[in-house]
């Protein structure tokens, strides 16, 4: 490699479906615009120049999930670096987005063509240092970068007839994905026929999701997207910032609004609007951190 290559990961929204996902049932996902950028220089060795800032525990969980995949990938003599405008643990992927990234360009410095399957499994190995049992449904959105319906570790990519723009907006600090998952497995072992229950709902919910997004039917989307939210706060994992992101969405306008990722204390919470920007500008001016993007459908020229 004769100078510096780069690869992108990016960030990913689930609109339907999350921790279902996890006990087998589909969810809906997509790329987000944001993300994390790798950088790769030629080195003596393969290594991670660690971010600046990062505490010495993630700088120690950073490198050893590196070089999980470095040795998958051959170990190619460069050091990688790492670029993000994705917020961190808001339940937007960057973990699985950074995973892509680095296993991307790990692949690429071997200067042969990158295989989709090959880039997926390395990201997993990544991944599955920051999440322990992740279902996946993360790093494949960002490694597919397409709308895609996850089931069981395999993504069919869903067509969009019209624009799929989604407001993403940051409410609160949450804890680790890994906690979260753990404590929800705690209560659905303690009352599994209950929790079975939802989650075979949920996973009804995101299969009329599917159904409208093919049908280009966003007010059904955005429906599906509102019941999914009520059922995520039947396995408590809302909070009252996330509550109140919901409703002041839905309030400017969203066919749907729910929490995405793994959701708690407060995260990331996104609303389906047709035309998302007029509501961004007056959200920031109002102190909202957000931002939009699209995750299928035509784009404007
Ligand atoms: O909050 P995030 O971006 O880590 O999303 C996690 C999605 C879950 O369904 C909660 C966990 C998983 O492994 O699918």
């Amino acid at each position: 490699m004769s100078s510096a290559t780069t690869a992108f990961g990016p960030g990913k929204v689930i609109l339907l479906g999350e921790h279902g996902v996890v006990y087998g049932h589909p969810a809906l996902a997509g790329p987000i615009s944001r993300g994390v950028l790798a950088s790769g220089t030629p080195a003596s060795a393969c290594r991670l120049a660690l971010p600046p800032k990062v505490t010495p525990a993630v700088g120690a969980q950073l490198t050893r999930a590196f070089d999980r995949v470095a040795k998958l990938a051959g170990r190619p003599k460069i050091e990688v670096s790492l670029e993000t405008d994705l917020p961190t643990s808001m339940g937007l992927g960057s973990s699985g987005a950074m995973a892509v990234a680095v296993a991307r360009l790990l692949l690429q410095a071997r200067g042969t063509v990158v295989k989709q399957r090959e880039l997926e499994a390395l990201a997993l190995e990544m991944e599955k240092e920051f999440h322990g049992t992740p279902s996946g449904v993360d790093h494949t959105t960002s490694a597919r970068n397409e709308l895609v319906l996850f089931q069981r570790g395999r993504a069919t990519v869903l067509k969009s007839s019209k624009p799929l723009k989604v407001l993403i907006a940051l409410a609160g600090a949450r804890g680790s994905t890994k906690a979260t998952v753990a404590e929800l497995r705690a209560r659905q072992a303690r009352w599994p026929t209950r929790y079975r229950r939802i989650f075979n709902e949920i996973g009804a919910v995101v299969r009329d999701g599917a159904s409208a997004v093919r049908a280009g039917d966003l007010e059904a989307l955005g429906d599906a997207m509102n019941v999914n939210q009520g059922l995520l706060s039947a396995l408590r994992l809302s909070s009252a910032p996330i509550d109140a992101m919901v409703h002041r969405l839905r309030a400017a306008g969203a066919l749907g609004a729910k929490l995405t990722g793994a959701g708690g204390d407060g995260g990331a919470v996104i609303g389906l609007f047709p035309e998302p920007e007029p509501t961004v500008v007056r959200l920031r001016k109002e102190g909202i951190t957000c931002f939009t993007s699209q995750l299928s459908g035509p784009r404007a020229l």
